[in-house]
């Protein structure tokens, strides 16, 4: 018998057609296809910001932190509860993520405990939108503008979730996509900044060509730089034709995958609502379009419940064990909420090709272990 996916890529016919077209074309690396991608992030989030496309959300993070001139010696405000991805970003650059705690509803970094971690050295603050929740934003942006910081939003699981009746990524400092294989759209791997700073922007362009000036128009004329200049550090973080052919055809698929990831949370939540010994963080769940579906188990009977739904062929996981227990960013402080939380949480299936009778199964298990006490 076959697992029921936590997650998968839902890919099909209309990306390999892309791709054959974009190999036939005969070049596969960052051309017009990448522009175009551009263009088509840019109309979809409804926002006049610069869209610049590379190869994965971490890359987006760490370009983001790196071109704003935040390096050694300085600091960078991170919820302790996101993947990895996030604390790795704000290291490549040299700089230094400080975890922070997160509020016990909704997993958001809590600006409370962000305020006792502020030092002389500390440039900006990375909200991340754990579960697809961004909608305290305003309040981080409030912090910010108190503290002098900039605000690079990690918004890898945000992709085409409204926020105060916009599009997440149409307004904001710095908002960072991932379009990793499992994401609510995918171009293999990839990601996106978005920013209206055009300063940033052009730097960001650069940075991912490996600093060469101005490569990126170039590129989308099909053309090449022989000669350049090169004014600061710079990575290989562009992103391919290839990876641009299938995001694209991912993105004319997102009202279907936004309905159906949507479709399944209502579910879930109508289906668990009253049950004794599971409760869902506080999410605006209409408006989002979640990328993880994670709820609360109480009781200490989340790895007891892991492990019945595992046997029972039902995947699940743990998002994210927090990163300041991890022994390279750990911490000479506790941070008790997020400790707690993640004892508690549970991620259950969701991806845009689940079918109804999965989600049954998922249910059934769920509710036949919680009527076990
Ligand atoms: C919260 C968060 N931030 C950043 C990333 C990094 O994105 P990518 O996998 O595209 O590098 C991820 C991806 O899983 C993520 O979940």
């Amino acid at each position: 018998m076959n697992n029921i996916r936590l997650s998968k890529s839902c890919v099909g016919e209309e990306e390999k057609i892309a791709l054959a077209r974009v190999i036939d074309a005969g070049y596969l690396g960052m051309g017009r296809e990448v522009q175009l991608f551009e263009e088509e992030l840019q109309a979809y989030l409804g926002t006049s910001l610069h869209v610049i496309c590379v190869n994965t959300g971490t890359a987006a993070l760490h370009l983001a932190v790196q071109c704003l001139d935040i390096g050694p010696g300085d600091e960078v405000l991170v919820p302790s509860i996101t993947y990895v991805a996030s604390f790795q970003a704000v290291a490549a650059a040299g700089a230094k993520p400080v975890a922070c705690d997160v509020t016990p509803d909704r997993a958001f970094i809590d600006l409370v405990d962000a305020e006792r971690r502020l030092t002389s050295r500390t440039k900006a603050i990375m909200p991340v939108h754990y579960a697809s929740d961004s909608q305290d934003i305003g309040t981080v942006y409030t912090f910010a503008a108190r503290h002098g910081l900039r605000v690079i939003e990690d918004a890898a699981h945000g992709f085409g979730c409204v926020r105060d009746g916009k599009r997440v990524g149409a307004e904001g400092d710095i908002l960072c996509f991932s379009f990793d294989g499992i994401k609510n759209i995918t171009s293999g791997e990839g990601g996106a900044v978005v920013t209206g700073d055009a300063e940033l922007a052009r730097r960001i362009q650069d940075a991912r060509l490996l600093g060469v000036e101005r490569d990126t128009e170039k590129r989308f004329k099909g053309e090449r730089s022989w000669t350049f200049d090169v004014l600061h550090q710079g990575y290989r973080y562009h992103m391919s034709n290839l990876m641009a052919a299938v995001g694209r055809e991912q993105l004319k698929k997102i009202g279907r995958f936004s309905e159906r990831r949507q479709s399944c949370v209502a579910r879930y939540q109508r289906e668990f609502a009253g049950l004794v010994g599971l409760s869902f963080l506080d999410l605006d769940y209409e408006n989002i379009v979640s990328h993880i579906f994670v709820v609360r188990v109480s009781n200490g009977r989340r790895d007891e419940l892991m492990d019945h739904l595992r046997s029972n062929n039902i995947e699940c996981g743990i998002h994210y064990q927090p990163n300041h227990l991890l022994n390279y960013f750990e911490t000479d402080y506790p941070l008790p909420i997020a400790e707690t939380l993640i004892s508690e949480f549970l991620t259950l299936p969701l991806h845009a090709e689940l079918t109804e009778d999965e989600l049954t199964k998922v249910i059934d298990a769920v509710r036949n272990f919680l009527k076990q006490v």
